[in-house]
């Protein structure tokens, strides 16, 4: 039976069939053949997602001295039904991520339609013809509970497969290089191992010339430039890996201006990259309870934050929104403590912050259920008969990316809670996570399973139409720093309503003019770490029963 695959606009792409494989290697063995001529090395990138795409296209854009492309990539998808429309829509210069970075289009386009050093395949074939291969197929962290990332483990599969089908095919003295963000120890204990029985097998005597070198990329305006113009840390499992991976990477990354750091040992590079993380997702779980003693103390957490970061040693203090999402942030600790026990053998428990930091990071953002909950109940209105906006269905300002972004939980607790959600996102036009939420992001690991009453939202669709999503709405939710949402104007907010509701305000987005408006027109406004907005609040009681005081003195001076 033939099988399709569909790209996010809705376009289908038939699956090849078993006799189009050998055409397809003729074809790269073609180009590559001319490639080779015009001295270029040959790089395959396996895993065309968020970063092999865009990673593909920054190597096939590089240039020696001399102005010349000092690559031919060629991006192989594996050709599964969820996946491999990236290929053909790769091979007429599309992205096949939504990229905000005005940079990614035009370089696609360029490497495929002008200066024509990269391709995309779907046949593992394209691996035989490698000089280097750079891995970046993904490695989850598949958590089992809500808020205990130690009940968990990580999914390795598509990256042991992956790295068997290379050993399978590469070159001996092909560089391997994993890009994929791993469990510490993966590169020495689980790739090498993988690939020196393969080629064993292959009477291959060499050892595999593996290496490790972590992406920092990050979704948005600077998508490219934070892979290309940015510093880099590397290593190799023996000295010709390592020697290997400088060389590649000096040929490919701005390295000039942002230099490499070598390490040792794969081992210590995969665990920059945990640490790396770990240490984010802390210094933003760290200040949840702070959020909580602001919101019941009378305290604006966002001026205590911009007052702290006036000193130099604190600057990267940074006030968390609801919840933190991204793909990285909530998984990577969760790596590097299943690493200790499943690669490392060690029975003992000593990690404490790193998961006490995922599990608060992973449930921060229930919290804006019980503030909607609250401001709606000040309001007389009950949650369960409320319409509710959210705005903002990204994990972070001005990106398309939803993945573990806190707006879906809030979503699902709300939903759960019985009120009816819209969702406005202008970088979003599906929400995956609902839309497919019994496939999405796997058909047991939708967040789904954690709520009750969440078949429904199935059908929630994103909409583009602000003044559309806030006509007759309760409540609205300001969970992302859109830029489209900073300058809203409260009077217009409540008119296009059509009534006063009630404001949530999550990162800091409104400044104390709004919340006063917002109040004067007879809006209730919360906020996570905007305890201040009470005294705001009795302001405006105050003025107003002073208001009225004037006017009745007023009145009575008339009448004598
Ligand atoms: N997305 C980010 O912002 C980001 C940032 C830094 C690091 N990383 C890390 O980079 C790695 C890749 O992340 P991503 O966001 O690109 O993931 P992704 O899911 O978007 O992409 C992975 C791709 O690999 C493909 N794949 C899986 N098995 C394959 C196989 N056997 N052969 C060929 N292709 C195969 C998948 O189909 C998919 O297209 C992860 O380890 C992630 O943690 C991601």
């Amino acid at each position: 039976m033939k099988q399709y695959s569909t790209s996010p606009d809705g376009e289908k792409f038939q699956l090849p069939e078993p006799e189009e494989y050998a055409r397809e290697f003729e074809r790269l063995k073609n180009m590559v053949h001319d490639q080779r001529d015009k001295g270029r090395e040959i790089v395959v990138v396996m895993g065309v997602g968020f970063v092999g795409a865009v990673m593909a296209a920054v190597v096939a854009d590089s240039e020696g001295k001399n102005g010349n492309p000092l690559k031919f990539v060629i991006g192989m998808q594996r050709p599964s039904t969820r996946s491999y429309w990236k290929i053909p829509l790769l091979n007429r210069g599309l992205p096949p991520v939504q990229a905000e970075d005005p940079e990614v289009a035009p370089m696609i386009h360029r490497c495929v339609n002008e200066k024509k050093t990269l391709t995309a395949t779907f046949t593992y074939d394209a691996l035989k013809l490698a000089d280097v291969v750079v891995v970046d197929v993904q490695c989850d962290y598949l958590k089992e509970s809500l808020g205990d990332v130690k009940n968990g483990q990580a999914d390795m599969d598509a990256l042991e497969i992956s790295l068997g089908i290379i050993a399978e095919h590469i070159t001996p003295d092909a560089l391997v290089l994993i890009e994929t963000t791993v469990a510490p120890g993966t590169t020495e204990q689980v790739a090498y191992p993988i690939m020196r029985k393969v080629f064993r097998k292959r009477g291959i005597e060499s050892d595999p010339l593996l290496a490790h070198s972590f992406e920092r990329v990050m979704p948005g305006r600077h998508y490219v430039a934070s892979i290309r113009d940015f510093w880099r840390v590397c290593s190799g499992t023996n000295p010709e890996a390592t020697r290997k991976v400088v060389k590649f990477l000096e040929e490919v990354i701005n390295t000039d201006e942002y230099p490499l750091s070598v390490l040792n040992r794969p081992i210590e590079s995969e665990t920059a990259k945990i640490v790396e993380n770990s240490f984010r997702a802390t210094i933003l779980a760290f200040l949840d309870e702070w959020s909580l003693f602001a919101e019941r103390n009378g305290v604006d957490l966002i001026k205590v934050l911009e007052a702290i970061k006036v000193r130099p040693t604190h600057s990267n203090i940074i006030f968390p929104g609801p919840g933190i999402g991204g793909y990285c942030l909530p998984k990577d600790g969760g790596l590097g403590i299943w690493a200790y026990r499943h690669i490392h053998g060690f029975e003992d428990d000593i990690f404490k912050v790193t998961p006490l930091a995922i599990n608060i990071n992973d449930t921060r953002s229930l919290h804006v259920a019980q503030l909607t909950r609250d401001a709606l109940r000040n309001m007389s209105r009950p949650l369960a008969a409320a319409e509710i906006l959210l705005l903002g269905a990204s994990y972070r300002e001005d990106v398309g990316d939803t993945r573990y972004s806190g707006s879906e939980l809030i979503v699902r607790r709300l939903t759960e809670m019985g009120a009816e959600l819209r969702v406005h996102d202008p970088y979003v036009q599906h929400w995956w996570e609902f839309e497919k939420q019994d496939e999405y992001p796997s058909p047991t690991h939708s967040l789904k399973r954690f709520f009750r009453n969440q078949d429904k939202l199935g059908d929630l669709h994103i909409e583009q139409d602000l003044s559309q999503a806030l006509h007759g709405t309760d409540a609205v939710i300001f969970a992302v720093r859109h830029k489209h949402y900073l300058d809203l104007d409260p009077d217009k907010v409540v008119e296009t309503a059509g009534s006063p509701l009630a404001v949530i305000d999550c990162f800091g987005i409104l400044d104390d003019t709004k919340i006063k408006r917002y109040f004067e027109l007879d809006c209730e406004v919360k906020g996570l770490g905007r305890g201040h907005v009470k005294r705001i609040k009795d302001q405006v009681r105050a003025e107003r029963e002073e208001m009225l005081l004037a006017l009745s003195a007023e009145h009575q001076a008339d009448r004598t």
